[in-house]
């Protein structure tokens, strides 16, 4: 299967794709993630997309085609993907068709996070991940066993640096604006399945399993 994730920031996006990615075996590309760990490598790309995201504001079209470009001709990448965060613009988007025609390959669902801007702050502003893992809690809705420690390895974890209400706003702006049409994008393809990205994680998951049984 071939998916994407669309949904404003703390929709919950981060939270559903590791349990979709075991249960269908699909690589998860996440381009925030990928972006993340570039600034904190201080690769070119790291370095020019910093600015923009500490911002809020999303990074060049060329950037992000450019690495999921690369990611998806990875041979762990051929069977099915979930593309989470990407694409936020309609070029993106056309872009993305542009690959997947050249690889014969089309997308199965768009899963359309939709949520009230109301609910986002109080997500957004008690995430805490681990890095490496990419693990998300939440400090009352998902808590650690320890606070500020990943369960698994026991690591700590970090806050994000754009999780401010005050950086959120700018997201969020860029979420209606930029990336809003491409669900009508899709919309009119008719692959857009609408989930209740409001109710608890266990619930969602329910949601999402039944999009994509039927
Ligand atoms: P990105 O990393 O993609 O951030 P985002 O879209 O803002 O989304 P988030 O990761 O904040 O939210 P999520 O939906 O994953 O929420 P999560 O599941 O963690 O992008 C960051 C930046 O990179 C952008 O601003 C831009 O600059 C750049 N960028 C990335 N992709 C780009 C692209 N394609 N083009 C251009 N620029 C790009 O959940 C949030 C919190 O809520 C967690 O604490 C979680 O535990 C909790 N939670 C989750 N679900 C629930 C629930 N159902 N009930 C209660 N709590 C929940
Ligand atoms: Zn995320």
């Amino acid at each position: 299967k071939r998916l994407i994730l669309i949904g404003p920031p703390g929709s919950g996006k981060g939270t559903q794709s590791p349990i979709i990615k075991d249960e269908y075996c699909l690589c998860h590309l996440a381009t925030g993630d990928m972006l993340r760990a570039a600034v904190a490598a201080k690769t070119p790309l790291g370095i020019k997309a910093k600015e923009a995201m500490d911002k809020g504001e999303l990074v060049s079209d060329d950037l992000v085609v450019g690495i999921i470009d690369d990611a998806m001709k990875k041979p762990s990448c051929q069977k099915g993907v979930i593309l989470d965060g990407f694409p936020r613009t309609v070029v993106q988007a056309e872009k993305l068709d542009e690959m997947l025609q050249k690889q014969g390959a089309k997308i199965d669902k768009v899963l359309n996070f939709a949520i009230d801007d109301a609910i986002l702050e109080e997500r957004i502003t008690g995430r805490w991940i681990h890095p490496s893992s990419g693990r998300t809690y939440h400090t009352k809705f998902a808590p650690p066993k320890v606070p500020g420690v990943d369960d698994v390895t026991g690591e700590p974890l970090i806050q994000r640096k754009d999780d401010t209400a005050a950086v959120l706003k700018s997201r969020l702006e860029a979420f209606h604006r930029q990336t809003e049409p491409v669900i009508g994008y899709y919309k009119n393809k008719g692959a857009v399945a609408e989930l209740h990205a409001e109710k608890s994680p266990k619930e969602v998951t329910t949601e999402v399993q039944k999009v994509l049984s039927s």
